[in-house]
């Protein structure tokens, strides 16, 4: 029986069109979500938009449109988008979508059954791009703290979430659980809101319309966040198909960006448990992708649209920059001058290099025929090595550290040839050996890269003359030692990833 791994990534706002920072986690989930898949186990992944609250109803305003439309028009980007960029997602949901709404009822409704939201007046401050209350001390200068933009007074009679509740609750679960939040400084400021003390929080509306409507009192429409937080049960069938939702919860990986901790690992816990299941087995929270320094928003007008760079360097390359080029935890800053770089020097030279070489050599020496590797050679050692450290990496959900590891293997591949130059020597046994074992790290680097960059590695075990795909591969056993047959003619094609001007 394959193992379940439920991933999900945020589901994103409809107010605007996807930006390099959503496609940060949807392709980070993605290039994860195909490594389970690679080894064998049956993946749920995730991701959709986000299409109520306030936020979104403007946007719809501003553009002169209903926010139906606004929301069937902008999900279809981000759709596009992901298709662009080859997401291999199982399952895109919308908030707006009649299984949703009914989830929601259901969800909210199990709570309020059990007690623990009540009705209550609300008084305070909003930030509309937050979706969020401040109190008088949080805010700055009488502004938001994260859009430093002005807030909204409101004052309204709300149903409260009880979540003043949970604090020991959240405590003592998040003492049982020391994985639940990752890295460990993120499971640290998590504990931090909860040990403050926390206060109800309204989960209610009336002054806006555009929500899933409180099943027990129809004048309100449920809070956008309340209502985003349930998607990712609704998907796996809460209240529709128990067995269902047995088999991917809480055992769910859940990726945010780290402005959304305190939902997704105070209060989003807290609804788990007051609507009586469990909370989530794994929140990943990640840093920002900065431009400039800063991180992107409408507001800065800073957006990069993954199209633009997909025309220039291909996706293959975009996902796998985006991927390698910073830690995921930590904040990483992108410029398109070290997108070059990094291109010229992983893609076109150790990369590229190695697989034109081989092949022209192989033309030359073995009349375009690849021979079998041989079991002694120094590289099935340094093999073994690079695939324990690639898949520990992808395990603890480092891609940068997964592709540091077969790249340092790619670049043992090219320091052997370097060694041997083959290209130097009669055919014969020696340049047999050194051309198969660089062939068989070419087929292994295929199957661990490809969860990176699906359509370049389908090129380059095509050109090894191997019949089918990487993608169809199963780990561990495609990366041992000695799977390339040897006999399959081996093509030369034009430079994978062609150099590129410095910017
Ligand atoms: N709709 C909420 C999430 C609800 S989840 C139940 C939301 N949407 S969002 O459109 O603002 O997307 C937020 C997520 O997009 C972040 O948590 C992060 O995963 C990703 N990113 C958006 N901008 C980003 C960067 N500049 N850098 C990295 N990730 C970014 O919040």
């Amino acid at each position: 029986m394959p193992r379940p791994f439920y991933l999900t990534t945020p589901i994103y706002y409809v107010n605007d069109a996807p930006h390099i920072g959503h496609a940060y986690t949807t392709v980070a989930g993605d290039a994860i979500c195909r490594w389970h898949r690679l080894l064998g186990d049956d993946v749920f992944f995730l991701t959709g938009t986000d299409e109520h609250g306030l936020k979104v109803a403007q946007a719809a305003e501003a553009n002169g449109v209903e926010p139906q439309e606004w929301t069937d028009r902008t999900s279809e980007r981000f759709i596009g988008a992901w298709r662009q960029l080859g997401i291999t997602y199982d399952d895109f949901i919308r908030t707006t979508e009649p299984r949703h709404h009914r989830t929601v009822q259901q969800f909210l409704g199990a709570i309020y059954d059990r007690g623990d939201i009540e009705l209550g007046t609300y008084e305070g401050s909003y930030c509309v791009a937050c979706e969020d209350y401040y109190t008088e001390a949080q805010l700055i200068d009488g502004a938001c703290p994260v859009h430093h933009r002005p807030v909204t007074r409101m004052k309204e009679q709300n149903y409260f979430f009880k979540l003043s509740r949970y604090t020991d609750r959240l405590l003592e679960w998040y003492e049982a659980n020391p994985d639940a939040v990752r890295p460990a400084t993120k499971r640290n400021e998590a504990l931090g809101f909860i040990k403050q003390g926390l206060d109800d929080i309204s989960i209610t509306r009336t002054s806006l319309r555009w929500g899933v409507p409180v099943p027990w009192d129809p004048g309100h429409v449920f809070y956008v966040w309340y209502d985003a937080l349930v998607n990712y049960v609704t998907a796996i069938g809460y209240g529709d198909d128990d067995a269902r939702f047995q088999r991917w919860w809480p055992a769910v990986h859940h990726l945010i960006g780290k402005e959304i901790l305190r939902f997704h690992c105070v209060w989003w816990p807290a609804m788990c448990m007051a609507a009586g299941i469990e909370p989530p087995g794994e929140v990943f929270v990640h840093g920002w992708l900065l431009v400039g320094g800063e991180k992107m928003s409408k507001t800065r007008l800073n957006h990069i649209a993954p199209a633009d760079l997909v025309a220039d360097f291909g996706v293959d390359a975009y996902r796998y920059h985006f991927l390698r080029d910073a830690a995921f935890g930590p904040d990483g800053d992108f410029s398109y001058e070290g997108m070059v770089a990094r291109y010229n020097a992983d893609l076109a030279n150790n990369l590229g290099n190695l697989l034109s070489r081989v092949a022209t050599v192989v033309t030359k020496k073995c009349g375009g025929t690849g021979p079998a590797p041989p079991a002694d050679s120094p590289l099935a050692a340094i093999t073994a090595d690079a695939y324990a450290a690639t898949a520990a990496a992808w395990d603890r959900l480092a891609p940068h550290e997964a592709l540091e590891a077969t790249w340092r293997l790619i670049h043992e591949a090219n320091a052997h040839l370097e060694a041997e130059e083959p290209w130097k020597a009669e055919p014969g046994p020696a340049v047999d050996a050194v051309l198969g074992a660089a062939l068989e790290v070419l087929r292994i680097v295929a199957v661990l890269a490809s969860p990176a960059m699906p359509e370049a590695c389908d090129e380059v075990w095509r050109r090894l003359g191997l019949p089918g795909s990487p993608t169809d591969q199963r780990l561990p056993e495609a990366a041992t030692w000695g799977g390339y047959p040897g006999g399959l003619p081996v093509e030369k094609g034009p430079p994978l990833f062609p150099r590129m001007q410095p910017a």
